[in-house]
């Protein structure tokens, strides 16, 4: 008995703790309008002007209640004078708005959180901003705001109409390649994840855990960029050397990615429907447009092979002559279309990045660029000895091309969809000739290497032997 009594005015004590901790809450927003209502003038400072007097100030909260967007914000239960001209260069929270961009969106049709995120019903500051506490959608940064203007406006528009932040991020993702690797609005590669919702993950979507600042998304998405490998431990996303605008522009434009959020029928003007008009007008891309979107990042221009620091290894160069007059059409398609998996060559065929049967074409003929192939005239070596090929393969090939044709700077000779599609003529005369331009030089006898064709052949008949299944049908 004497047990339950203790605990229930343990339990009482707490209450009241509660209760005095709460109540400091409450005198917060009392304190803002107190000083505010000191604020205000008894009398209009000229004759005739109408402005909020002290004497008729009440002290009580306030809201904006918006049903349609989900909205009831007390912001302006502090942030008192939004929109009074005696408060210009007022100290916060009494400061007017910046701009006349409460004109056109009123509070009472858009309230605040619409375009500042923020927890709309608290009535203390740090509540408000939503950092520290468990809140899903903190304050954006100032410098961030123009991310939310793209869930009603078109982003071209935008660049002249208050968010110029935002066109900038878009030129910038399809200029820094993110599309070889991120999909976006279904077109894209498959190495990274879809970046559609990306603007809608909240703080404990990320992982948090090698972050060192705030947990905010864009903490996350910044620390993200400089370090990928810091934060995504195993990450294949190279580091991005952005500037700082360059960074904010990223920023607003990543999140403004909510595709899964649209705003209701009545919030949109008409410019949001142009954008739809344009994204469907400009389909389908061009080879060379689809070329740069996507292959660019990696293949450069594709006319020589270049080493990438950050993937250790070299990108064949798929635009170069020798390349395009030996390899087939059906052979070409085939590396494209299927990618090479266990490699970061991804599959870009219509069913995993999203190009039509027509862009897809297109970016083929791009490539290839009109080199007319005499695949089918290359003549294949004589039958050879796996076991002896494997010893030349050791001796001249291992240290690009890697043990058993996995792991080394080069291409990667153990690949199902590359000894699928490669005829014996093709791959002896890649061993023959080399690639001019590239890292392959060539190893023939008649082209001054040191390989005989006999020794060619055995080398054939050993990569063969390195995927299950790889041959051509
Ligand atoms: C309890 C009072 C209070 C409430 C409620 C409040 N604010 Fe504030 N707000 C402040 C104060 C005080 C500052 C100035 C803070 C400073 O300078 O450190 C401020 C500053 C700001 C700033 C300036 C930028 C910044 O990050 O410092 C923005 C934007 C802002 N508030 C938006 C909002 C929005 C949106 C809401 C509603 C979700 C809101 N505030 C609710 C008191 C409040
Ligand atoms: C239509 C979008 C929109 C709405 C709605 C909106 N704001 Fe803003 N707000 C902005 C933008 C954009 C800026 C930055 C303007 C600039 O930098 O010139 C801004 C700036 C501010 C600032 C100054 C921030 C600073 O760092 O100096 C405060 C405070 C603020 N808003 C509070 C509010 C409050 C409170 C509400 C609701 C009554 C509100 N805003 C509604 C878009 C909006
Ligand atoms: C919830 C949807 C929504 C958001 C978010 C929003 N707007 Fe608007 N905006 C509108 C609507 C609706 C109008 C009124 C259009 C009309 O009158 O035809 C408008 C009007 C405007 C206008 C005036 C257009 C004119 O023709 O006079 C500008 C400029 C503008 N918005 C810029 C912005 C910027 C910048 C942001 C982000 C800071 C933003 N908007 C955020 C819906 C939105
Ligand atoms: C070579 C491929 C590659 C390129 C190029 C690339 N990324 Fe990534 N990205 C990845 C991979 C893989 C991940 C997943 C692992 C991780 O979190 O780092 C990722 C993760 C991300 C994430 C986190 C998404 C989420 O939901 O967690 C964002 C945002 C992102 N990338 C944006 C970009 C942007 C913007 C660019 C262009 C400047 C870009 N990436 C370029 C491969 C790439
Ligand atoms: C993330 C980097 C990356 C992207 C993006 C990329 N590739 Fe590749 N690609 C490679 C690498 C690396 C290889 C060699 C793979 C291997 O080890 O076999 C390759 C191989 C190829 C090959 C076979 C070359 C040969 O020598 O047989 C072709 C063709 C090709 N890519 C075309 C493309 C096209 C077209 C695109 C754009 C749609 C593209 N790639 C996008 C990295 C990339
Ligand atoms: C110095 C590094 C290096 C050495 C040594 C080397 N290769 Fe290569 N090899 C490459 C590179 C890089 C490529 C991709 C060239 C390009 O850009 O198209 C390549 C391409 C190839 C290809 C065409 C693969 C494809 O995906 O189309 C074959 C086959 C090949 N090498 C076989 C060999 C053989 C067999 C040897 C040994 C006799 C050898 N290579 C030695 C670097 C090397």
């Amino acid at each position: 008995m004497r047990y339950v009594l203790v605990v229930a005015s343990v339990v009482v004590l707490v209450l009241f703790g509660i209760m005095v901790a709460k109540s400091s809450y409450l005198t917060e927003w009392r304190e803002y309008q107190q000083e505010y209502q000191s604020m205000l003038p008894t009398a209009p400072p000229e004759e005739g002007q109408v402005c909020e007097l002290a004497q008729e100030f009440r002290i009580k909260q306030r809201q904006a209640v918006v049903p349609a967007l989900k909205v009831m914000d007390r912001c302006v239960t502090c942030h008192l004078g939004m929109d009074n001209p005696l408060m210009d260069g007022a100290k916060q929270p009494f400061r007017k708005h910046p701009g006349d961009i409460l004109t056109s969106h009123p509070v009472e049709k858009f309230g605040c959180t619409t375009c500042h995120r923020g927890q709309g019903v608290a009535t203390t500051w740090r509540d408000a901003r939503g950092v520290d506490v468990h809140w899903d959608d903190p304050l954006l940064p100032t410098k961030l705001i123009q991310s939310s203007c793209g869930a009603c406006h078109d982003a071209e528009w935008l660049a002249d109409n208050g968010a110029p932040l935002l066109a900038k991020g878009a030129a910038l993702f399809e200029e820094h390649g993110c599309r070889s690797c991120h999909k976006l609005g279904g077109l894209g590669g498959t190495l990274g994840p879809a970046l559609d919702n990306v603007g809608l993950k909240i703080p404990t979507e990320f992982s948090f855990t090698h972050v060192t600042g705030e947990h905010t998304a864009w903490n996350w998405l910044a620390e993200h960029f400089k370090d990928p490998q810091g934060v995504s431990p195993s990450s294949d996303m190279p580091p991005q050397d952005f500037t700082d605008e360059e960074m904010d522009a990223m920023l607003v434009f990543l999140l403004s990615q909510q595709a899964n959020h649209i705003a209701p029928r009545q919030y949109l003007p008409d410019d949001y429907f142009v954008s739809r008009a344009r994204e469907t007008n400009s389909r389908p891309y061009s080879g060379e447009q689809l070329y740069n979107m996507l292959c660019q990042r990696c293949h450069g221009s594709g006319e020589k092979g270049r080493f990438d620091p950050f993937f250790a290894r070299e990108m064949p160069a798929i635009r170069s002559q020798r390349f395009l007059e030996t390899a087939s059409e059906k052979f070409i398609r085939a590396q494209i279309g299927q990618g090479r998996p266990g490699t970061i060559m991804g599959a870009f065929g219509s069913t995993s990045s999203g190009l039509s049967e027509v862009e897809f074409d297109r970016l083929v003929a791009y490539v290839k660029g009109g080199v007319e192939d005499h695949w089918n005239e290359l003549e294949p070596p004589p039958a050879g000895s796996a076991v002896k090929g494997k010893r030349l393969y050791t001796k001249h090939c291992e240290e690009c091309h890697g043990k058993a044709g996995v792991g080394g700077s080069g291409n990667q000779l153990a690949s199902r969809t590359f000894l699928k599609a490669a005829t014996d003529g093709f791959i002896a005369e890649s061993i023959r000739t080399g690639r001019p331009g590239t890292k392959m030089e060539p190893f023939a006898l008649s082209a001054g290497g040191p390989l005989s064709e006999q020794e060619i052949g055995h080398l054939v008949a050993y990569i063969r032997t390195l995927s299950p299944g790889g041959k051509p049908k």
